[in-house]
């Protein structure tokens, strides 16, 4: 069952620019989740080089008490990922436990960086307060925005699919990039490690390369910096490394050891939980991805509705009703407008109103059944997709500390 690849997919002389997320392990997904990140990750599958990470010690980072939490969720998440979509062929899918280089960056990374920068991420008071009930006074806590730039950096990852309360992380993550650049970035040999690159190249495009980067530095131009650009994408002989390099030389910032990757935030309609408020399973407001039907029909049935619609013949006003904001997720045009006139004017009761929401989620669950069975009734093939995953993605950190190290001058 797999997706077909997209026309947008890029074709072969082009590089598929990196995407990396990550998820926490910490309970069944549920359609939260599947709408507000799973179903992105999907979709960029097929256009992106896409690294899809269980982020097990991030969930310890909160759950450090309780570790079955996190032990009992690794592959079950994975099969929700499955289920949703995912394909192994086309994204790499592993577990961060599984790569200690992802430690040993962080380490690395964590001797240059002002405690300040930890302090002022928004989301570290901010979860304190919320998680009352939790000690989050620890290091790991104030430490795992950086935890997560040493995951996002060492794949030297483009874009970052995340929700907005996660930008504060990625602008770290690109700070902390820009920092370790400036610090370590300067070879002594960087121009002529950089001339050995261009000899990969043609005779004429790397001439075409020299004019066109002596013009964006001597005059600024943007149009040669975006012909060099286009030089460099072009050259099938370049690796990661070369077409880093050469980006560094071209622009004079010297070697770009850590790339500064982007948010990529996608027009998403959340899904709320099922009394309005966000969807969370410490809530006790969410549907699981592969929660029984009867159960769905049941917890729906049970949604509150509009207040102010006490009795059958009250009209409503589906602006209050969370049970509109699954509508505008599940339900086309047409179903809507049925909602909108039959609410205002007490035409429709709200069982009634309620049943197309639960026919599209059955629906909306059937697939996702089928591509979880079979995973189900044979785990170890789940085990066998993150294996090579983490293979594949060891990999490429190892390429990336390769060159950490020796830019701290940790190679001897
Ligand atoms: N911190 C993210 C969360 O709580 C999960 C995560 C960990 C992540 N590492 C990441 C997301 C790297 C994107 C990239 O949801
Ligand atoms: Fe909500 Fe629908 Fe009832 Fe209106 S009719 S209050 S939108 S459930």
């Amino acid at each position: 069952m797999k997706p077909k690849m997209h026309s947008v997919a890029p074709n072969a002389t082009q590089v598929r620019q990196r995407v990396l997320s990550g998820m926490r392990p910490t309970g069944a997904l549920h359609l939260g989740h599947y709408h507000g990140a799973l179903k992105n990750w999907v979709r960029l599958q097929s256009e992106y080089d896409c690294f899809y990470f269980v982020a097990d010690w991030h969930a310890l980072t909160t759950h450090y008490e309780d570790r079955e939490v996190v032990e009992k969720n690794v592959y079950d998440m994975v099969i929700d990922w499955l289920a949703a979509g995912l394909d192994p062929e086309l994204a790499t899918i592993f577990i961060q436990s599984r790569l200690p280089e992802h430690a040993e960056l962080f380490t690395l990374l964590s001797m240059g960086t002002p405690l300040g920068w930890l302090e002022r991420v928004p989301t570290y008071k901010d979860q304190i307060e919320k998680l009352k009930d939790r000690d989050l006074a620890t290091y790991g806590f104030l430490g795992y925005p950086l935890l997560q730039a040493a995951d996002i950096l060492i794949y030297r990852a483009g874009f970052v699919p995340v929700g907005e309360d996660q930008s504060s992380h990625v602008e770290l993550t690109r700070e902390v990039a820009r920092r370790f650049n400036h610090l370590y970035g300067r070879e002594s040999n960087f121009d002529v490690l950089a001339q050995a690159v261009l000899k990969k190249m043609s005779k004429s495009d790397a001439k075409a390369f020299e004019v066109a980067r002596k013009s964006f530095q001597q005059d600024g131009l943007e149009t040669a910096l975006g012909q060099a650009r286009a030089l460099i994408a072009g050259c099938e002989a370049f690796g990661a490394a070369d077409r880093e390099r050469l980006e560094g030389y071209l622009r004079g910032t010297g070697k770009a050891i850590l790339h500064e990757p982007q948010a990529l935030h996608t027009e998403v309609r959340k899904l709320p939980g099922l009394d309005g408020a966000k969807m969370s399973k410490s809530y006790g407001n969410a549907i699981a991805m592969r929660e029984e039907p009867a159960e769905v029909e049941r917890k729906i049935k049970r949604m509150p509705t509009d207040p102010q619609r006490v009795r059958r013949t009250d009209a409503g006003d589906p602006t209050r009703c969370p049970v509109w904001q699954f509508h505008q997720v599940y339900s086309k045009a047409d179903t809507q407008a049925w909602v909108m006139q039959g609410c205002t004017t007490a035409g429709i009761g709200c069982l009634e109103c309620k049943q197309p929401v639960i026919d599209a989620i059955k629906k909306e669950q059937e697939p996702w059944r089928e591509r979880a069975e079979p995973y189900l009734s044979n785990p170890k093939q789940v085990h066998w997709i993150v294996e090579v995953g983490t293979e594949r993605a060891r990999t490429v950190a190892r390429e990336t500390m390769r060159d950490v190290r020796a830019a701290m001058g940790l190679t001897y």
